[in-house]
């Protein structure tokens, strides 16, 4: 319940003052409104602060995750009838900022000059094609990634896929110390605002019109995911079991290795399913979390959701989305708060609601140029948009690489490698400092480069690096 007077007055008469200084703009009046409903809430949960009751954490009930190898096998071609009921969205309101990129990360390049965003369109232009079918692909934009996103559809106009986009709300980043609006008004620089995590899906989608209009057209589910996971692709499995199951959400997820510690898993909270994420857990059991062993599966972020479900939930205003307060700072070092969710979060509130434990192919974000290393090379193979590990690799894991500062931008990283090097019999790759390869560089075993402060590495062109220490100065 939303306390009126002392710091939500104050914030109510921001909001009122910017939503009468825009005019009449529904859309921004809603946002501000809604934007408001969580300030509400946050206020609420820094006074009576209500901690997870780690005793009613359990591991997931068996039939709350299910095995994907468990499911029934079917192949594209016994699901032509259901793939017409069928819409792709992905989640592209993000910057590629962390690869030191302007723009959205679905601009960046990731495979012979193609982006996230036209690897998606041939997957989904293939599936059309083959079965005769229109899947349209929904993209999920911010204000910060909108213009640039619709330049990049422009030259799919033509193309069998329908791409309908919309923009997920904007809010007011807040004042750490106050609480309230950094800004006053709507025409304020970008810096002042933000958009509110994924979990905003589920009312932008509704307020658009774009929902209803889908249910309208006879389309049944829609499969999410972030636009950066390249193994996110449609799946005949997961979708014959969603239509034989009516499951109203489906989330895919992974087993964990040690490096997945961050992802939220699924849980039984007091009875119920429930996804838990690292910032809900109490320090004291930070631990625990983390452990591979309590919780083996994380969340990769690919949900099957039915559409009337969404629908009936957003009217009813039941999702009351588990805040993310993200502590950040301005460009003039006022730290500000930004309040958010995650789509994943939902998963609660839907009927027959479970998880499936997918194989690992069906995880593969590029979250660092480490990532694009690998998905550019010949590890890989690309067939219709798809990226699948390259059959002549000996595991089926792929390598560790780790490249050091020097490649952190996707700039510098291109300039560093000459050609994506071969690595077939990669197990270990890690690169520190000033180091460039030369064209057709062959890496087996392990391998270790490091260039330390002032020094400078150039492995030459067609050089075959197996199980090798490289280090000191050496320059071509
Ligand atoms: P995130 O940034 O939330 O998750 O983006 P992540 O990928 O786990 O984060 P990092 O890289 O570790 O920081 C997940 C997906 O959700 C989209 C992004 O574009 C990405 O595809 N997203 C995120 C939105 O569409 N809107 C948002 O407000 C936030």
């Amino acid at each position: 319940k939303i306390e009126a007077g002392g710091t939500l007055g104050a914030v109510r008469q921001v909001m009122d003052g910017m939503i009468e200084k825009a005019g009449n703009d529904k859309r921004f009046a809603q946002e501000m409104n809604d934007c408001y409903d969580q300030i509400g809430r946050y206020l609420q949960e820094k006074k009576v602060r209500v901690e997870l009751d780690w005793e009613k954490v359990k591991s997931p009930k068996p039939e709350y995750v299910l095995g994907y190898k468990t499911l029934e096998k079917v192949g594209f071609d016994d699901i032509t009838d259901i793939l017409s009921k069928l819409v792709v969205l992905k989640l592209n309101g993000g910057l590629g900022t962390t690869m030191g990129c302007v723009g959205p990360k679905s601009a960046i390049e990731v495979r012979d000059g193609q982006t996230f965003l036209d690897l998606t369109v041939q997957q989904i232009e293939y599936i059309n094609t083959e079965h005769n079918v229109d899947v349209p692909l929904i993209l999920m934009n911010s204000f910060n990634t909108h213009d640039d996103t619709d330049k990049i559809i422009k030259k799919y106009a033509n193309s069998n896929v329908p791409i309908y986009t919309f923009n997920q709300s904007q809010w007011p980043r807040i004042k750490a110390d106050t609480s309230l609006p950094i800004t006053t008004s709507k025409d304020s620089p970008t810096e002042m605002w933000y958009p509110p995590g994924h979990g905003d899906l589920y009312k932008s989608f509704y307020n658009c019109g774009m929902l209803q209009q889908l249910i309208d057209e006879g389309k049944e589910w829609v499969f999410v995911s972030n636009v950066d996971n390249l193994g996110a692709t449609v799946d005949p499995v997961i979708l014959r079991h969603l239509a034989n199951t009516d499951a109203e959400y489906i989330m895919e997820v992974t087993d964990k290795t040690k490096a997945d510690i961050k992802g939220g898993t699924i849980i039984d909270y007091d009875g119920q399913i429930r996804l838990l994420e690292i910032a809900q857990v109490p320090k004291e059991h930070q631990d625990d979390f983390k452990r591979v062993k309590k919780f083996k599966i994380f969340n990769t972020n690919n949900l099957w959701i039915n559409l009337k479900s969404m629908k009936r939930l957003v009217e009813e205003d039941q999702l009351q989305l588990d805040l993310i307060i993200n502590k950040k700072a301005t460009s003039d070092g006022t730290p500000v708060i930004q309040l958010e969710t995650a789509v994943g979060a939902a998963i609660k509130y839907f009927d027959r609601a479970h998880g499936i434990n997918v194989p690992r192919s069906r995880f593969l974000p590029v979250k660092s140029t480490s990532d694009l290393f690998l998905v550019t090379s010949n590890l890989y193979i690309m067939e219709n948009g798809y990226l699948r590990m390259n059959p002549a690799r000996t595991f089926s894991t792929a390598p560790i690489v780790k490249l050091g500062d020097h490649f952190k931008k996707v700039k510098d990283y291109l300039a560093r490698f000459k050609t994506p090097p071969q690595i077939l019999e990669l197990d270990h790759l890690s690169v520190t400092g000033d180091v460039f390869f030369g064209a057709n560089v062959t890496l087996t075993g392990t391998v270790i480069v490091v260039a330390n402060h002032g020094a400078h590495i150039d492995i030459p062109r067609g050089a075959v690096l197996n199980d090798k220490v490289v280090s000191g100065d050496l320059r071509i």
